[in-house]
């Protein structure tokens, strides 16, 4: 009876110790998984919006994706509809088209052809016009526009601000 109570004892002692020691592998194991703060940063992509030529296109990367950076020239705000306006990126007085380079189709990546004021998708024959619509079929969607943040002249991409939450909420982007 005293050799099998002491028995009980030694057994949970050891369950209670190897338990201690399971749970302290897992949290190693975790912060293992977890990305490093640099990695998490890396998420980030900040683009300096004053460096921008007008009417031409620039093509960034953020997370592997290309993102097209169109700075409009006067005349191109001017004749825009009210739904292309919608979706302009308002940095200080510039406007800008804003978006994820890939069609919305399968993927390809569309040329910018500025003598038709807009994208051409070699792929499908998908056009989009300066603001991002479908002009042309088979693309089912305007280009997705990325997460960004307005911080004064800078454009933080990955980090959604107000600007972008309420063309979030409005269905202008996904
Ligand atoms: Fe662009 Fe098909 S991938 S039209």
């Amino acid at each position: 009876m005293h050799n099998s109570s002491r028995r009980g004892f030694m057994g949970k002692a050891f369950g209670a110790v190897a338990g201690v020691g399971a749970v302290g592998s897992l949290i190693a194991m975790k912060k293992t998984w977890d990305p490093l703060p640099s990695v998490k940063a890396a998420g980030f992509t900040t683009l300096d919006m004053t460096i921008y030529p007008e009417g031409e296109l620039v093509t960034e990367k953020w997370r592997g994706k290309p993102i097209f950076v169109l700075k409009k020239t006067a005349a191109m705000v001017a004749k825009q509809t009210e739904s292309q306006k919608a979706r302009d990126v308002v940095v200080g007085d510039s406007h800008f088209m804003l978006a994820i380079g890939l069609c919305t189709h399968l993927g390809c990546i569309p040329a910018y052809i500025p003598a038709e004021e807009g994208f051409l998708c070699a792929c499908h024959g998908g056009k989009f016009n300066w603001a991002g619509e479908v002009t042309k079929v088979p693309p089912p969607r305007a280009f997705d526009i990325p997460p960004f943040k307005i911080e004064g002249t800078t454009l933080v991409l990955g980090e959604a601000g107000p600007e972008y939450k309420a063309m979030k909420d409005s269905g202008i982007t996904l």
